[in-house]
């Protein structure tokens, strides 16, 4: 049996990934220091811009290889530093997607000389045409409100009517709050939702996804969940605890289901009706 599977290692993913096979890995998901300046019991989010790109080049380019030729890859980023690393990774594979994560923040004050952000930025790429995708394992169904409402002979039999629709990329899902059951001790713990949706499409059942910096160890959690395998790393030995933790019951864990999901055609008709 492997050794690596379906573990977190407490360790630097420069030097963790030379345990993983090439081309063995069928989705990574990538949520790095964002070089804000957070705490993680390390100076990992606190480079200066030319070290941390040059720091983000160095972990791209020993993962990669590490990817199936079928596999995927997200990458959580802001605005700030996406349109370098996006010029980065679209010269090493091809980019689908640019999903934008709408963390839900409520309007309150913000910034003065700006707009306040309130948005993470997501790259998706695959490494071949042929990637694996299954839309079917997360189109968004529609509610019976909406099926009504698109009753008309020229629906009848839609299957994307019947089946739901594919996600857009626009990602409207709160983050986490400290009050949420599904929080865990970590500053920037990314929602099981959003994970699990990356998971559900971009890994076959009992696939392998790889993360590089685990923090909370939300894809471990997920992958979990939905009958995949899991392997990464995390620097902060506390954050390895909490992983455990999760780990010991993960199917157990309340996961936030925000999505609204005909939110745009329900205004529509409300608005036809008003
Ligand atoms: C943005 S957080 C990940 C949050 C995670 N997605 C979650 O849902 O909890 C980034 C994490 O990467 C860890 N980290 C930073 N540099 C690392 C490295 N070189 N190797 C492994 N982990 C690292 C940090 O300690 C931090 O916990």
């Amino acid at each position: 049996m492997s050794t690596y599977l379906n573990r977190v290692f407490n360790e630097n993913a420069l030097s963790g990934l030379t345990r993983i096979p090439e081309a063995s890995v069928d989705l990574i998901i990538a949520d790095p220091p964002y070089s804000l300046g957070k705490d993680y019991g390390n100076d990992s989010d606190k480079l200066d811009t030319a070290a941390y790109l040059s720091w983000m080049e160095q972990w791209i380019d020993a993962i990669l290889p590490k990817l199936k030729p079928s596999g995927s890859l997200y990458i959580f980023l802001t605005w700030r530093y996406s349109p370098e690393i996006f010029v980065m990774l679209k010269q090493r594979l091809t980019m689908m997607n640019e999903i934008i994560w709408d963390r839900r923040v409520p309007s309150m004050g913000g910034s003065v000389r700006s707009y306040t952000s309130v948005h993470d930025t997501i790259g998706f790429f695959v490494k071949e045409k042929g990637y694996y995708f299954d839309l079917d394992a997360v189109r968004i169904p529609y509610d019976a409100e909406t099926k009504k409402a698109r009753s008309r002979s020229r629906f009848v039999g839609a299957k994307w009517l019947e089946v739901g629709y594919n996600p857009k990329d626009l990602w409207s899902v709160s983050r986490v709050h400290k009050s949420d059951p599904e929080r865990a001790d970590h500053p920037t713990q990314k929602p099981l939702e959003i994970i699990e949706r990356m998971i559900k499409a971009s890994c076959p059942q009992g696939g392998l996804v790889l993360d590089p910096f685990m923090g909370s160890g939300t894809t471990a959690v997920a992958a979990s969940r939905t009958g995949r395998q899991f392997v990464g790393f995390e620097l902060n030995r506390d954050y390895c605890d909490i992983i455990e933790q999760r780990l010991a019951s993960p199917e157990a864990l309340p996961v936030a289901n925000n999505n609204q999901p005909t939110e745009p055609i329900r205004a529509k008709l409300s608005a036809k009706t008003a």
